[in-house]
């Protein structure tokens, strides 16, 4: 079987764009922020909003459950996990906040994280240090190009130095990513939780970008927690996720919001969260279903060499590189794509607020831009509704922009 690729993109391409709700004229350059999802995904939503709506007490005593735990079945068919180790959440940053906030830290404990971590993440660990006495945060400093295993070395580093201090303080959970949003890559997670695990560092595993980007094996990945927006990439409506805790752990969490259901098992306090709609997490059902019927492997695939192929092209027009020139495996659908600015103080980027504007309302074309290690890069979305030429069109945007703001230094 022959896979899409750009340049024979099949059932994919342009040809996608009518099963997504893009308005004509409009091109989504960043799928990584919020994501979006088929139309078929939405409808499947409705369907399950109208249901509730049909008889709220039938949905609510008895449909939501089974519902609930239909989704998780085809999660931990889809993840390769029991379906009981995985409950669903809103989005990421609920993930996060309930097992961080769920854990007993006690004095002398310390969180490491990359300096890579995304914002909310590295925020909610500032907040479990500030509102836990002696609890510390260990920062790895990560910049790239990093080779995999000097990513590993430097964390392995991290730990050593601090267990070096025979201080009577432990690390005690690690948390890393598994693709990290800005810059966006795929971080060597499995050497990463092996190598901390080994020092028995409890792992959390940030997947906010993994499922749907790359294959996920949650039995082989075998960290303490997992986390993963399903409404990025695996095209589940905005405000669904997914949190694993194996069996193992499950006494330690608990929702963010305590119900009726405390203390009557995982799943169950995880499946109501008083009275809201659920059929977001619930489009999980379609999503999964889009998916099958193209194939997984032809979407990772298509996605993939999209990234690697359309960020090399813009580099190219740019005459710049992208981030990881040499390891196109650090590469999922995101990549990262230097812009030739030559005043990195310029006002116009000091925050991104004038290039969300200028990019959306004179181009009705929008990627991230931001500053990482000493330049300033723009992180791309490849997704199956896009195409070269797409990434074409992008790169003579984006040299018209950096061409401006280049020609007003010198003015
Ligand atoms: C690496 C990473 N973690 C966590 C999040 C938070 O996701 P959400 O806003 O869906 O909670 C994001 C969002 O982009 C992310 O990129």
């Amino acid at each position: 079987m022959t896979l899409p690729t750009p340049s024979n993109p099949g059932p994919f391409g342009h040809a996608q764009r009518k099963n997504f709700l893009f308005p004509e004229g409009f091109t989504q350059f960043n799928h990584g922020s919020f994501g979006t999802f088929p139309k078929v995904v939405e409808e499947n939503m409705l369907g399950w909003h109208r249901k509730a709506e049909q008889d709220p007490d039938r949905w609510m005593r008895r449909g939501l459950k089974p519902a609930l735990e239909m989704i998780r079945g085809r999660l931990g068919e889809y993840m390769n996990c029991d379906k009981d180790e995985l409950v669903m959440v809103t989005n990421t940053t609920v993930g996060v906040n309930t097992v961080l906030r769920s854990m007993k830290f006690v004095p002398g404990d310390y969180i490491l994280q990359l300096t890579t971590s995304y914002v909310s993440v590295d925020r909610t660990i500032n907040y479990i240090a500030d509102t836990n006495k002696g609890v510390g945060i260990i920062n790895v400093p990560i910049n790239f190009p990093m080779k995999d295993h000097e990513i590993v070395f430097r964390v392995e580093q991290a730990v050593q130095e601090h267990m070096a201090k025979k201080d009577g303080t432990r690390i005690r959970l690690a948390m890393v990513d598994w693709i990290s949003s800005v810059p966006a890559i795929v971080h060597p997670v499995k050497a990463l939780v092996d190598m901390l695990r080994s020092y028995g560092i409890l792992v959390f595993v940030d997947g906010a970008h993994a499922i749907g980007q790359v294959p996920v094996d949650l039995t082989w990945l075998n960290a303490d927690f997992f986390i993963s927006n399903c409404h990025k990439w695996l095209y589940s409506v905005r405000g669904s996720a997914v949190l694993y805790v194996p069996k193992r752990h499950q006494h330690l969490i608990h929702p963010l919001a305590i119900t009726g259901d405390y203390n009557n098992g995982f799943e169950n306090e995880f499946a109501w969260n008083g009275t809201q709609d659920y059929s977001t997490l619930l489009s999980v059902e379609a999503a999964l279903d889009f998916r099958k019927q193209y194939g997984e492997e032809a979407i990772i695939h298509y996605t993939h060499t999209l990234a690697v192929e359309g960020g090399k092209k813009i580099a190219e027009i740019l005459g710049t590189n992208v981030m990881t020139p040499d390891d196109d495996h650090q590469v999922a659908n995101m990549v990262n794509i230097r812009l030739p600015i030559n005043n990195l103080e310029h006002p116009k980027i000091e925050t991104p607020q004038y290039l969300i504007e200028l990019m959306q309302d004179k181009y009705n074309a929008f990627a991230p831009c931001f500053k990482h290690n000493g330049a300033f890069w723009c992180r791309v979305s490849a997704q199956i509704y896009l195409e070269m030429s797409d990434f074409v069109r992008l790169a003579h945007v984006l040299k018209e922009i950096i061409d401006d703001l280049n020609a007003e230094e010198k003015a």
